[in-house]
């Protein structure tokens, strides 16, 4: 069966005529999907039939399918063929980034009230085409879709994926593959992790040492839990703004938006490095090789190191369309600030209670200068004021200030009850528990199917809070990720699984089933020369 099926495969492809898939999967499982008997014949001669307001998605649909044909399909405003029908009046039934997608013999319909649904229809489309057509050498006379009716819509507002380029700069290139990827599933929340104590990433006109010194290191450290453990190679790497404006372009196009994220007050030690006087030790003499959690920090007590934190922010701004800005505000080492003759004297005056109080009080100065820009703050979870690290001391956290209500709470580490709190307290929240999402967590801690079956609202959160919960991200911290290989292993298949987990309602996810469509995404990964982990249940 298995060699009658190849050489029919063979044949096929030397005739360059794809034949309908005999099982057709989408990932993420669209809401409502329908098999209808027959097929659409798509061929060099179909035409998009898209209006003015569609052009950009009806070349990037004539762009995806000239990797099979060989050559761009004509774009029509009259006619049929792959009609592409943007309609307001949908919005009611499909949301923001619903679509609905209809392929019959005679024609293909993607309608939606957003150009984000018509982008989503055609990736569904695209998923109903067998993987190879767009790999192939050869230019294909043709493809038959199965005929379906799909309608769909997602289950949350955020689906994120983060790569941390601080601990190993990957770059443009794999920036781009990851981004077409995150497309291809749907997930719409580039978080781009920028700066941390192992380097600054991003380009600032004002403060050119954060990237000249900032942006490279002369070592790393190799083995976990011994920072004396180092390899001695240089490692270095940011973005120009030039760049930046490029990977948000590329962004754009894909319906992606990108969070940027800018470590604050604590992860700083890149941009300490260049700039002394922001830290409260200030005695760093190059950016650190090894990981966790360092000791110096902003100083928060210094104004100087707010207009440095607001300019830093304007240019951020200024390139980033975005509405949410990342302060990170995770992982804060209390000890130098505890220390500090002029952090006792701010508390003095502002009548802060303790280091947690002194981290409110500072969050909620950028918070209220971000407000004031039009922006939105999300930060990890610490910055509500909780201790959820053990290495902590509980007399850190009394607590007198309140986090401003306009924060996102980014939540991965603490009880969690503490999310049901956040929710409650009427905080937006993006659930990322490290137990269910970090990517750089081995396939023994996190297997494909607990990243399957993970649920971003928590149990027993009152359904009336259950829409504080805008969505979930995964991430990928890469202290022990130096190269491609790895970064693929890492966060190959488990990206599928965490699109489905943003998108496909609960009642409708089918581990059985999501198994079985991964295979034909494996396929596309393996002609798109993505190196997939294969052992994903240990
Ligand atoms: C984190 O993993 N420190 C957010």
């Amino acid at each position: 069966m298995k060699i009658l099926k190849q050489s029919f495969l063979i044949a096929s492809l030397l005739m360059c005529v794809f034949l309908a898939k005999a099982q057709t999967t989408i990932i993420p499982h669209p809401q409502e999907v329908k098999f209808i008997q027959g097929v659409f014949q798509l061929s060099k001669d179909t035409k998009i039939i898209s209006q003015k307001e569609t052009r950009e998605e009806a070349n990037y649909l004539a762009e995806e399918l000239k990797k099979g044909f060989g050559e761009k399909i004509k774009i029509k405003k009259k006619g049929k063929g792959i009609s592409l029908i943007l309609d307001k009046s949908l919005k009611q039934e499909l949301g923001d980034e619903g679509y609905s997608l209809t392929v019959r013999q005679d024609e293909i319909k993607i309608s939606a009230p957003t150009n984000t649904g018509i982008f989503y229809g055609i990736q569904s489309l695209r998923q109903l085409l067998p993987a190879e057509f767009e790999y192939q050498t050869n230019a294909a006379k043709s493809v038959e879709i199965p005929c379906t009716q799909v309608k769909d819509y997602p289950r949350f507002g955020w689906r994120a994926f983060m790569l941390d380029e601080a601990r190993h700069f990957q770059g443009m290139e794999t920036v781009k593959d990851l981004l077409d990827q995150m497309a291809l599933l749907k997930m719409n929340v580039f978080h781009w992790h920028l700066t941390d104590d192992q380097g600054w990433r991003i380009e600032i006109k004002k403060y050119p040492k954060l990237t000249e010194i900032g942006g490279f290191r002369e070592t790393t450290q190799i083995t976990r839990n011994h920072p004396e453990d180092q390899n001695g190679i240089p490692h270095g790497g940011f973005y120009t703004q030039k760049e930046i404006k490029e990977i948000i372009d590329y962004a754009n196009e894909r319906h992606i938006r990108i969070v940027p994220e800018i470590e604050m007050p604590g992860h700083a030690m890149a941009a300490i490095t260049a700039y002394p006087w922001l830290g409260v030790l200030g005695t760093s003499k190059e950016v650190p090789g090894e990981f966790g959690k360092l000791e110096d920090s902003f100083n928060v007590a210094d104004p100087k190191v707010y207009k440095f934190l607001e300019d830093v922010l304007n240019e951020v701004f200024a390139l980033f369309p975005g509405q949410v800005v990342h302060i990170g505000g995770d992982e804060v080492k209390f000890d130098a600030w505890k220390n500090s003759a002029t952090m006792k004297e701010l508390m003095k005056n502002e009548d802060l209670k303790s280091p947690a109080d002194v981290q409110i009080y500072f969050t909620n100065r950028i918070s209220n200068f971000i407000d004031q820009t039009g922006h939105r703050m999300m930060g990890w979870n610490e910055i509500l004021g909780y201790n959820v690290h053990e290495w902590q001391e509980d007399s850190d956290f009394e607590v007198k200030q309140q986090l401003a209500k306009s924060a996102i709470i980014h939540f991965w580490k603490g009880d969690l009850e503490l999310i049901k709190q956040a929710a409650s307290s009427g905080y937006d929240v993006v659930n990322s528990t490290y137990w269910n999402t970090y990517l750089d967590y081995n396939y023994e801690a996190i297997p494909l199917s607990r990243a399957y079956n993970y649920d971003p609202i928590p149990n027993g959160l009152d359904k009336k809070y259950e829409c504080k919960i805008l969505g979930a991200g995964c991430q990928l911290w890469t202290e022990w990720v130096p190269n491609r290989k790895k970064l693929d292993q890492q966060v190959f298949p488990r990206l599928a699984a965490y699109a489905e987990v943003g998108w496909t309602n609960k009642d409708q996810k089918d581990w059985e089933r999501f198994s079985q469509s991964l295979e034909e995404l494996k396929a596309r990964w393996t002609l798109e020369g993505i190196d997939f982990a294969t052992e994903v249940e240990k």
